[in-house]
């Protein structure tokens, strides 16, 4: 493999080992040429690798800007993860190696997993749960987390994860949105040592949360907690159930999931995806990308409240078989050695991480992983965020000892699988750091300006998807007019990604950041208009401004600028309170960086947050190119606002 220092785009070949490949007529570009010239046929051969109960009538029914896929089809999700395996050779093969945070660890085999599945599946359904009920989970990355989605999807009921960092106000919102029936949640997790109280967080909630019937709680830490009226737990409402579960027959076009993220406005939006599409996209992504196979130990660092746990730790690994790690702890508790001690211990042969995993392990030097055996290793993955190409570098030389090709992922929770990505089941192509490469086959993206016009190669613009794809969310629970507004706004229905975007020479592409009021910590997507919200419901605050400056580790940080009431002064103590406060109503991870108090906000005379303008503030940038959108603000205006922030930043 070689690279290629000098070239300022170091592309690096992986051709002085192989054959030497030309972009265009490589199999993959040829690939990919021809799955777009129909992309119905393309994707009709790729669904017919899954199981179905009943094949469909219509391949894709689009009408803009809602597309169904195999229209008429009957296919169940427990069944292409379960059942499919338990009468093939891999029956008694690991399915999932758990590792707790404390060094505790299960090992489940694929007929294991069926079984707890089943039998979960009878549980809920004893509960009362049927096909078309929501299910909220609120569980630690433990086993009985997949185990209580795939029993939801084997019976169609619709699950609703949320991520166990939120707080009891997410839940309430994200609740009452879906009008979920039950909610399974434990009597604890542990995070860094600590135990989190999940079961107190989810009592808080339900107060306000009147479709709730049940809460199902599973024994985790042990720690003392109540039971209510509604609680009951795991273990006692799984004993005597049967270990079968008829599945249920499920349409393609019923809900999979629900599953809440962040945008441009106030609330989160239950992005919904199906069922026969959304599996089709990501068993086949991870085929191309990951070229899975039977040896393969598969270990995706996601936390499964995330689509990418859900899509690449829940579904697509076992609907293909493999042996995957699940982790319930963060990768540098009680060592930040975690990810390089498991692919040692382990044998791990695909890592599939984030950019500020990397980034904070890369802080701690080469000595820790140097230290480990990390040669079962063969792939490397990225997803969530931009990577740096030093940091793409570091994962290449010290983790992949430069023998594994790299996969920079990017998709989004809409998207439901990987959209861009290096094709490695496909073929290995030159790589070049910090480019995520070329789309998948059968999707079809394109860079587009204001008007939605295609831009030529090395402009940048607004990245689009030009055609329905199968992993497409159907839309937003409940709130179709929303779905149109937030994605549909470019002409002959190109669907907005919120992403700016590069394609370059060669087409490869380069993601450049969100182009919205959307910002990526730690990958983790979080809206600034919903903060801002969040901001405002402190009662010493009444208005507020968020933005975000780049970050060496989490990629960005939070900032936020507000205007007090007249009844209350500055101070620590007042800061501290309302940096709780935005812990409390959303989780840790909203966690302001800064908190400026300002006499007023940086507004055009319109009465516009000046967005652009607060960015170049707190990154440390000139003014330049922020004064060309301020409707009507003069110059002199906008200079006079950056000073005034300018200093009191400095001052603080
Ligand atoms: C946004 C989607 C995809 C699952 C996890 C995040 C950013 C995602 C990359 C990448 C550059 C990326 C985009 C995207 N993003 N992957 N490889 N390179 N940016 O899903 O929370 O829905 O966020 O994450 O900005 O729009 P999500």
């Amino acid at each position: 493999m070689s690279i290629d220092k000098d070239n300022s785009s170091s592309d690096i070949n992986f051709t002085s080992s192989h054959l030497k490949i030309s972009l265009d007529k490589s199999t993959f570009q040829i690939k990919r040429a021809q799955s777009l010239q129909n992309i119905e046929k393309f994707w009709t051969e790729q669904a017919k690798n899954l199981v179905w109960n009943k094949y469909w009538d219509k391949t894709l029914e689009w009408n803009p800007p809602f597309a169904k896929w195999f229209v008429g089809g009957l296919v169940n999700a427990s069944i292409n993860c379960l059942d499919k395996h338990i009468n093939s050779e891999i029956k008694n093969k690991a399915a999932i190696i758990w590792e707790g945070e404390n060094g505790e660890n299960i090992t489940l085999t694929y007929y294991q997993l069926y079984q707890k599945v089943n039998q979960f599946s009878n549980a809920l359904k004893n509960l009362g749960i049927r096909k078309g009920d929501r299910v909220t989970i609120y569980l630690p990355m433990v086993p009985e987390l997949p185990i209580a989605i795939l029993a939801c999807s084997r019976i169609g009921a619709i699950h609703n994860v949320i991520f166990s960092g939120f707080s009891s106000t997410a839940l309430v919102d994200r609740i009452n949105d879906a009008k979920s029936k039950i909610i399974i949640t434990a009597d604890g997790g542990f995070r860094r040592g600590n135990i989190i109280e999940l079961k107190k967080i989810v009592d808080e909630a339900i107060i306000n949360t009147p479709s709730i019937q049940n809460v199902i709680v599973l024994r985790r830490t042990g720690n003392h907690i109540e039971m209510r009226g509604k609680d009951v737990w795991w273990h006692e409402i799984i004993q005597n159930q049967s270990s079968y579960c008829e599945p249920e027959l499920i349409e393609s076009i019923h809900p999979l999931f629900i599953l809440y993220t962040s945008g441009t406005t106030g609330k989160p939006k239950g992005v919904v995806h199906s069922t026969g599409g959304y599996l089709t996209h990501i068993y086949s992504t991870a085929k191309w990308v990951f070229d899975f196979n039977q040896q393969d130990i598969f270990f995706c660092t996601a936390d499964i409240g995330w689509i990418t746990g859900h899509s690449y730790i829940v579904y697509a690994p076992l609907m293909h078989g493999v042996t995957e790690i699940l982790y319930e702890g963060t990768a540098d508790y009680p060592h930040p050695d975690r990810y390089w001690s498991f692919i040692e211990k382990y044998g791990i042969t695909i890592l599939y991480t984030t950019p500020t995993a990397l980034r904070m392990y890369m802080r701690y030097g080469n000595e820790i992983p140097n230290s480990f055996n990390l040669s079962t290793l063969r792939l490397l993955g990225t997803v969530g965020e931009p990577i740096n190409p030093e940091v793409w570098m570091w994962y290449f030389t010290i983790i992949g000892k430069e023998k594994c090709p790299i996969v920079d992922t990017w998709w989004q929770t809409e998207t439901g699988g990987i959209m861009i990505s290096h094709c490695t089941g496909i073929d290995i192509m030159p790589m070049k750091p910090g480019s995520a490469m070329f789309p998948v086959p059968g999707v079809d993206l394109a860079v587009v300006n204001e008007e939605g016009n295609t831009l030529p190669q090395n402009q940048k613009g607004y990245l689009v998807i030009r055609k329905p794809w199968p992993g497409m969310l159907m839309t937003l629970w409940e709130d179709d007019g929303k779905y149109k507004n937030n994605y549909w706004k470019f002409q002959n229905y190109y669907y907005f990604t919120g992403d700016y975007a590069i394609i370059d020479d060669e087409l490869y592409f380069w993601l450049l950041g969100r182009s919205d009021d959307v910002i990526k910590i730690s990958g983790h997507r979080l809206g600034t208009i919903e903060l801002e919200s969040t901001f405002i419901s402190h009662e010493s605050v009444a208005e507020a401004a968020v933005t975000s400056k780049p970050d060496r580790i989490k990629g960005e940080s939070i900032i936020a600028f507000l205007v007090l009431k007249k009844d209350f002064v500055e101070s620590d103590q007042l800061r501290k309170e309302i940096i709780e406060h935005i812990r409390n109503n959303i989780g840790a991870i909203a966690t302001p960086n800064e908190v400026y108090f300002v006499d007023r906000l940086p507004k055009t005379r319109s009465g516009k947050i000046m967005r652009r303008l607060l960015k170049s503030v707190v990154s440390g940038l000139t003014i330049g190119d922020t004064t060309t959108l301020e409707d009507g603000t003069s110059i002199k205006e906008i200079q006079k606002i950056y000073n005034d922030l300018n200093d009191i930043i400095k001052n603080k």
